[in-house]
């Protein structure tokens, strides 16, 4: 049988870290012919070519370069752009990752594509079923609306499972796989961790924290984000603190005024240009504690078993909290304050293993592909 053709889509700084394994995997088989297109979303080379670096990932074969936008304009661009490729490759399936503009979009576009001889590609969705249940952010319309429309729905924790059942999703549509980030992680740790990205910053293992901000709701108002800034400061009193800023957060410090009390001589608090994903993840492996409002932070410092303090009122992983290091604190000073110091105060965290979070989700998501192409080959 020939091999089906896959286009494995990646957007922003995240997908990047996801997608990895997934297109080994895809590569290792021979029932699949794999096309890995980014759509630009993410395009500056530190938070787009240099993970491709990190993690030995090709260029892509096909480049959309949306750019930046509303989300509109953003997801437009992508339907657009995308939906041409599709026209013009048809592809038998299409795989998008996580919750940014870029999965929602090509999933929307592939789910109404009918090819002229009447194919259609079939939608898998790695990371699906995770709910903050908060309509105000962004990513949880994105991952409601690519759920609902994706034939394949591959979790990585059991509250997904709960969450798609509840939606009336069928539980064949719905693989249990673990996670394709840790995979990445657990493949590359020991790499980077090698680095020893914290001497260079003149830290010791485990003296310092770092700190890492870039939801809408903590960075596009002036005053959160001033507010979030004093306290990170006074936390910085207490341990010298590091800071990767994401570009949207750097914007929003420069608009608000904010960069001179963010980096004001003498302060604990260091602000870093975005780092690719080895450096991140060699500062993140020996860190004491890690403050954020990122996903999939959440997630990495559990498998480290460093304590995480999330300035979010909700998460979409609740197994981070019940199994792992996780602390949701929101945004209030006393409960960051409160939180930061039971983390000083704890002893070396134990790592944590929520099931199936080991290494090999990439390859049971490709079997299980694998297995329904088999069954239903394409165009059946
Ligand atoms: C996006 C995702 C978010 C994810 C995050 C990871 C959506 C809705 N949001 O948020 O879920 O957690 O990526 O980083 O898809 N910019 C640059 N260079 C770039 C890209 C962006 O400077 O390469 C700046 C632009 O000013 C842009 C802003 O960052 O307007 C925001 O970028 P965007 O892709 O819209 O959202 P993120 O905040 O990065």
């Amino acid at each position: 049988m020939a091999a089906a053709s896959v286009f494995l889509v990646a957007g922003a700084r995240p997908n990047f870290v996801k997608v990895a394994p997934v297109y080994r995997a895809l590569e290792a088989s021979a029932a699949f012919d794999v096309t890995l297109v980014h759509t630009g979303q993410h395009y500056d080379e530190r938070l787009s070519e240099s993970f491709f670096r990190d993690l030995d990932l090709p260029p892509p074969d096909v480049h959309l370069e949306v750019g930046s936008g509303s989300h509109a304009q953003q997801t437009a661009r992508v339907l657009e752009r995308f939906e041409e490729q599709l026209q013009e490759r048809q592809p038998d399936l299409v795989i998008v990752v996580g919750d940014v503009n870029s999965t929602i979009a090509c999933s929307i576009a592939a789910a109404k594509m009918v090819y002229p001889d009447g194919r259609r590609p079939r939608v898998a969705h790695v990371e699906a079923g995770l709910r903050s249940f908060d309509r105000t952010m962004p990513e949880e319309i994105n991952r409601l609306l690519t759920d609902s429309i994706s034939d394949y729905l591959f979790i990585t924790e059991p509250s997904a499972e709960e969450n798609l059942r509840r939606e009336g999703v069928p539980d064949a549509k719905v693989f249990f796989v673990g996670n394709v980030m840790i995979d990445t992680l657990l493949n590359q740790v020991e790499r980077a961790a090698a680095l020893a990205a914290w001497t260079d910053l003149g830290l010791e293992e485990r003296q310092y924290g770092v700190v890492t901000l870039h939801r809408p709701s903590n960075v596009d108002d002036a005053k959160s984000l001033a507010a979030i800034l004093d306290v990170l400061l006074e936390a910085a009193e207490r341990l010298p603190l590091v800071f990767p800023v994401h570009p949207r957060t750097a914007h929003r410090l420069r608009e608000f005024g904010l960069e001179q009390q963010a980096s004001g001589q003498g302060s604990r608090l260091r602000l870093l240009e975005p780092l690719g994903y080895l450096e991140f993840l060699s500062l993140l492996s020996r860190a004491r504690v890690v403050l954020t409002d990122s996903g999939g932070i959440q997630e990495e410092t559990t498998i480290l078993g460093i304590p995480c303090i999330t300035l979010r009122d909700n998460t979409e992983r609740p197994v981070t909290i019940t199994e792992g290091t996780n602390r949701l604190v929101g945004t209030d000073r006393t409960k960051i304050l409160a939180g930061f110091e039971a983390a000083l105060a704890a002893d070396a965290g134990t790592a944590a293993r929520p099931r199936l979070w080991d290494g090999q989700a990439a390859g049971r998501i490709v079997e299980a592909l694998e297995a329904a192409f088999d069954q239903t080959p394409v165009g059946g």
